[in-house]
């Protein structure tokens, strides 16, 4: 945008008509000095996006979604804005050239790179030692049509075949490395992906920027080895098929997303294009940026077992929090949408889509199963449950909604449960925070000492409630890392049920799979016989002290450097004041 004179986005604006070009896509009807149409931004059914030719803008009055000709086109098609801007120009007959992002024309080397890689696999699909590949997919009932779309391929058993290709177009060993391409071993460099079957991932763009690659004979192997982060492969950043599933997702209005590439494959070729993968994962930030845009609503079919189940409730909450229309399915009968559709066809899939749970219906069912609701104790972990779950969404309406149906299921105080809804908001900020690699602290890293009185600590606080009270009472500074997503979570529980019981902490845990990963980590190298909870109080004390001793080395380090001699005092005095409550502590 910087170097381009904006005349040529006022001229092409300008010649353009709004009503012209948006009339293309969504029929408008004139009334007065305006024309309306339905808006295709929402899920809409009467005309409330009017389009104005004076000034050239269009605004919905239900979303608020605005702007001129060319966000239109950007949005509608979802593609970029100089795209659309190259869009509107072609329609009026106006030469725009739209100039690659320095991004692209950096990475343009490595999707070359990648297409080549793509072009041998595909090849070698079709040669005579890919018969058996081929009948593998073919009996998965995947025809040539589906290979080609997915630009499916085969890695063959050669150990560098890949590399030695790529090596007679003058491509660099390190370029290769940097698309995860090869591997360095004794006998010299060698091709990463041998002897399987290659799905290409695209990129929202529709790029090849890496592999998931499936064994298709013998079952000693992992089934699946993807392409590991590099340059232009962000896991978290793509979705499983989106560059095609977009344009009709915004056709149909909704968009499927299920956990495997084969799941989304088999939806696909059935005809059901507006279908994506996660691949397994959880929905990152951008992966629910990239369903956001589309403006549809999204309709998540997981896999029919626990995970797939867990990985409902994950992804139904992200996308909750970001306000968007969700549907649930859980399939019956057959494990994932692949197998279903191929024992039970077409027809019962859609039936699914046409049918599915609300996204709190579905949360409802999941945290009442498996609970004796006459119990008031599991009736209470119900609720609570349900309360946790439903003061995520921005939507105060839902929450209204489902604490009237609770208060009225259960005989409760509406006002007792609205009270539980703010008193999770109060708490809520300590418990999200994600233990990364760089926010664990010195600390955490070097003093096995600190971490074995973390772990020691936590275990008495998941096991005893006055331990829990003991720690709370100290209100000890610790440093960011994973134990203190343990502590916080603990916290947050603690607050929520103000007692401890072990078994329903851990449950309660699985909402959380960072947290109850280091959980299990603690359950695991504590063990029963060093469970004393009279000695919470000294292994406290022992935290204390390596954080006050770690306070004191930072300030000394501060002083040494400071040249402002009031504040070398006052950062003086914070040592001494650390130091006397070492004292007293020591003396309670
Ligand atoms: P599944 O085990 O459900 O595989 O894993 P699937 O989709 O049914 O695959 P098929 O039908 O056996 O071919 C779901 C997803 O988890 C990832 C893959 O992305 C897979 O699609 N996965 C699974 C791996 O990355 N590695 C593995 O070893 C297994
Ligand atoms: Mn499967």
């Amino acid at each position: 945008m910087d170097e381009r004179p904006t005349n040529d986005f006022r001229r092409i604006q300008t010649r353009a008509d709004i009503v012209e070009i948006i009339s293309s896509y969504v029929q408008l009807e004139h009334k007065g000095k305006n024309y309306f149409g339905v808006c295709p931004f929402h899920d809409d059914h009467s005309p409330s996006m009017s389009v104005s030719p004076d000034k050239q803008m269009y605004k919905c009055f239900v979303c608020n979604a605005t702007g001129n000709v060319f966000t239109f086109v950007e949005n509608f098609l979802g593609v970029s804005f100089l795209e659309a801007v190259k869009i509107v120009a072609d329609r009026i007959g106006e030469t725009f050239t739209v100039r690659e992002s320095k991004e692209d024309v950096k990475n343009k080397k490595y999707y070359d790179i990648m297409n080549l890689a793509t072009l041998l696999y595909q090849n070698n699909l079709r040669t005579a030692q890919g018969n058996e590949a081929r009948e593998y997919l073919h009996e998965r009932g995947l025809n040539d049509d589906i290979i080609k779309d997915f630009s499916i391929g085969l890695s063959l058993p050669i150990p560098d075949m890949l590399y030695k290709l790529l090596s007679s177009k003058n491509i660099s060993k390190a370029d290769m490395d940097a698309l995860g391409l090869i591997g360095e071993g004794n006998n010299g460099t060698y091709d990463l992906f041998r002897n399987r079957i290659m799905f290409p991932l695209k990129s929202p763009t529709g790029k090849v920027n890496g592999y998931t690659a499936r064994i298709y004979h013998g079952e000693d192997q992992a089934k699946y080895m993807n392409t590991r982060e590099t340059v232009i492969f962000k896991k978290g950043e793509n979705l499983y098929n989106y560059h095609l599933a977009a344009p009709a997702a915004r056709q149909e209005k909704f968009i499927v997303v299920c956990e495997g590439n084969m799941d989304a494959i088999r939806i696909y070729s059935v005809g059901i294009k507006n279908v994506v993968a996660t691949m397994g994962t959880v929905l990152t930030k951008e992966q629910i940026g990239l369903l956001k845009k589309l403006s549809v609503k999204v309709i998540i079919v997981m896999d029919n077992d626990a995970a797939g189940e867990i990985a409902t409730m994950n992804c139904g909450q992200a996308l909750m929090k970001e306000n968007v229309d969700i549907g649930v399915v859980r399939l019956t009968g057959k494990k994932d949408p692949d197998e279903y559709i191929l024992a039970y066809g077409v027809e019962a899939f859609r039936d699914n889509l046409r049918n599915p749970l609300s996204f709190p219906e579905f949360m409802e069912i999941t945290l009442k199963k498996n609970k004796n609701l006459k119990n008031p104790t599991e009736l209470t972990a119900y609720i609570n449950d349900m309360i946790k779950f439903i003061s995520e969404s921005p939507d105060e309406l839902l929450i209204d909604v489902t604490i009237n149906k609770l208060a009225e299921e259960f005989h409760l105080d509406k006002d007792l449960l609205r009270s539980r809804v703010k008193n999770k908001e109060l708490v809520t900020e300590v418990k999200v925070e994600e233990s990364t690699p760089e926010n664990t602290t010195k600390i955490e890293k070097n003093n096995n000492k600190f971490t074995k009185a973390f772990k020691t600590m936590l275990y008495y606080m998941m096991n005893d409630s006055d331990c829990m009270r003991m720690f709370l009472h100290y209100q000890l500074d610790l440093p960011k890392c994973k134990y203190r997503l343990v502590s916080n979570n603990l916290i947050y529980y603690f607050e929520l049920n103000r007692e401890i019981d072990f078994a329903d902490y851990l449950t309660f845990t699985e909402d959380y799979p960072a947290v109850n990963e280091v959980v299990k980590e603690v359950i695991r190298d504590i063990s029963i016989s060093e469970f004393k909870p009279e000695e919470m109080e000294s292994v406290i004390l022992v935290l204390k002290e390596i954080l006050d001793k770690e306070k004191i080395q930072e300030l000394k380090k501060e002083i040494s450097t400071e040249l402002d001699v009031n504040r070398k005092k006052r950062l003086l005095e914070e040592i001494i004041e650390i130091k006397k409550g070492c004292v007293k502590n020591g003396r309670d």
